[in-house]
């Protein structure tokens, strides 16, 4: 491997960090929970809002985090998400009440929101063309361990405190099992911080703010100087062909230029919830517990889905420059469909017992079905809604872009995960999978007939050319 290529691997790896730190936080709410009810003496509503008032900031903060960055840079963003992590894992470790938790816990939410969107495009404006689909990956992959990793240590903290040993007892793991699983948050957030001071700033950013001689010897860094040369005075003419525009505006995301790469944008980012994958993630126990299977077993079945998640997306980085976005994307959805199909029958094969419970479900079929969907939402939608967002929108409205699609993610994120549950009573299961199945089919044509393919091409060609396909 080349030096340069080395360097810009380990900015990739750190910069990535922001998706390890976002999916951690994101999850590790899920061992709390049990605790913090009893503890505070809570009602159902308030341990709702424990969990759902994270989501509400890290919304705020993508709306404000593409301009902000536009305005002041990649780097300081992050830098301030590092922080905002760190500050959100000690003072909810040692919140004294449930106000000071929420409000930790929420400004823990604007760090998720701020690193979700501009991690990605960070990497993406640094990458080389033909390694940048798997570059901006490591992104996902980050927030596939990161929510691993909090389960885990979860876990981990629990038994620990239930165990003998003096350490353990002496830092009180046992009583504090809940304060110690947001307070160690703060060790990975603050060596992000520390790490971020090693890497430079975009040099995307830079030639926009007149800044060409730092861009030039970064660039430099990362594709050697030959290649720095054409890309700076590519970056240089995107830029003096927009130069009459004012600064990116919102406005300029609606114009007609921008039709094809925001349809594009708005229908991935609805595509990638709306299939249902959240509601797999933050619900697997219970489904697995429907299939007719114990808790502990549901419990187990519930980390490989995980462990699947990992594997497919790795898949997905050795993938993704070579085939390229659109093959990934239709093998993944193909797979999603296929496992919805399979889902429905496995639940529409049950019996209503008399005591109106499903039974007679088939077990295997279903662990299969969500074990397939799952891999293929890995291999496909995971990572590559990422890898378009950095890459579709223009040098000038690339923030406000990916902020304005990160946010629609997210709002259909939410509102799925809130109706999952009802949806499982009223229209049943099989009924549920078959409208999940059903979007996956609407977004494969999308994709077959729209999508065109972006791989090896550079930001700059990309943007000249999806302008002219309208
Ligand atoms: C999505 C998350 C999802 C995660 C699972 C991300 O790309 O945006 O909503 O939980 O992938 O791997």
């Amino acid at each position: 491997m080349n030096p340069n290529t080395r360097y810009t691997i380990r900015v990739a790896l750190i910069v990535a960090l922001g998706g390890f730190l976002m999916g951690f936080d994101a999850s590790v709410i899920s061992g709390v929970v049990g605790f913090i009810g009893p503890e505070f003496d809570l009602t159902n509503i308030q341990v709702g809002w424990a969990v759902a008032s994270l989501t509400l900031t890290a919304t705020l903060a993508m709306l404000m985090a593409g301009p902000v960055s536009d305005r002041y840079g990649r780097k300081p963003v992050l830098k301030a998400a590092a922080l905002l992590f760190s500050l959100s894992a000690i003072a909810s470790a040692v919140a004294p009440d449930y106000l000071t938790l929420v409000a930790a816990r929420m400004l823990g939410g604007f760090g998720v929101g701020a690193a979700l969107i501009i991690a990605p495009m960070y990497i993406a404006e640094i990458a080389p063309a033909d390694v940048r689909g798997r570059l901006v990956s490591f992104n996902q992959l980050n927030i596939v361990i990161g929510i691993s990793v909090a389960y885990f240590s979860n876990f981990l903290i629990l038994s620990l405190g239930q165990s003998d040993l003096a350490w353990a007892q002496a830092l009180n793991l046992g009583d504090w099992s809940w304060r110690w699983m947001l307070g160690i948050e703060a060790v990975p957030a603050i060596l992000y911080f520390f790490a971020l001071f090693s890497v430079p700033e975009s040099p995307r950013w830079l030639v926009m703010h007149g800044k060409p001689d730092r861009a030039l010897g970064i660039m430099e860094r990362v594709s050697g100087k030959a290649q720095a040369k054409e890309n700076m005075t590519a970056v240089q003419e995107s830029l003096d062909a927009d130069a009459h525009k004012e600064e990116g505006s919102f406005k300029e995301l609606f114009m007609p230029a921008m039709r094809l790469v925001l349809t594009i944008g708005i229908v991935i980012a609805i595509l990638q919830q709306i299939t249902g994958i959240n509601s797999v993630f933050f619900y697997a126990p219970m489904i697995f517990e429907q299939s007719g299977i114990g808790t502990d077993a549901a419990f187990m079945q519930a980390v490989l889905v995980g462990i699947v998640n990992l594997v497919a997306t790795i898949v997905a980085i050795m993938l993704i420059d070579k085939l390229g976005r659109r093959p990934l994307l239709i093998t993944g959805l193909v797979i999603i469909v296929t496992s919805m199909i399979l889902l429905a029958y496995a639940f529409g094969s049950a019996t209503i017992g008399a005591d109106g419970e499903l039974t007679n479900m088939n077990p295997t079929l279903i662990l299969i079905g969500i074990l397939s969907f799952v891999a293929g939402f890995g291999i496909s939608l995971g990572p590559v809604m990422w890898v378009l967002f950095s890459e579709l929108f223009p040098n000038r409205i690339r923030g406000i872009a990916i902020s304005f699609c990160g946010l629609i993610n997210s709002s259909v994120s939410f509102i799925v995960q809130l109706v999952f549950p009802w949806e499982l009573e009223n229209l049943g299961p099989s009924m549920t999978f078959l409208i999940y199945g059903s979007f996956a089919i609407i977004g494969l044509i999308f994709v077959i007939r729209v999508l065109p393919e972006t791989k090896g091409r550079s930001l700059e060609q990309l943007q000249v050319e999806l302008a002219s396909k309208q």
